[in-house]
């Protein structure tokens, strides 16, 4: 089993101007050890993802798909700092 396993992410965040769809579809798998370095423009998504892993955004955003922490699933849960599973931690 996977330390951190992500499967099609989809962030999004109701605006005044409309829904901004922020992460399309991400998925990924990290181990114990391993290193995962993300790379893409401003504005990817690479904070958002990182975020909604950590359950730092706001209440109102609309998280679908996986985020599996040491088998536990996050996706659903409040977007609290992860302190008790360690999730805080990790990114
Ligand atoms: N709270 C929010 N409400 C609405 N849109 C948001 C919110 N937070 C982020 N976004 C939007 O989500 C998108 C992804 O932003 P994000 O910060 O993840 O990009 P990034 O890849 O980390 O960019 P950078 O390389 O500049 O750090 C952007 O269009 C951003 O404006
Ligand atoms: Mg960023």
């Amino acid at each position: 089993m996977a330390l951190l396993d992500v499967k099609n992410l989809n962030v999004r965040f109701p605006t005044e101007d409309g829904v901004v769809h922020a992460v399309r579809d991400v998925s990924f798998s990290i181990d114990h050890g391993e290193v995962l370095g993300v790379v893409g423009e401003s504005g990817s998504g690479k904070s958002v993802t990182n975020m909604a892993i950590m359950g730092l955004l706001p209440k109102t955003t609309r998280i679908d798909g996986s985020i599996l922490y040491k088998g536990d699933e996050l996706v659903g849960r409040s977007q609290q700092p992860r302190r008790s599973s360690g999730a805080a931690r990790s990114a």
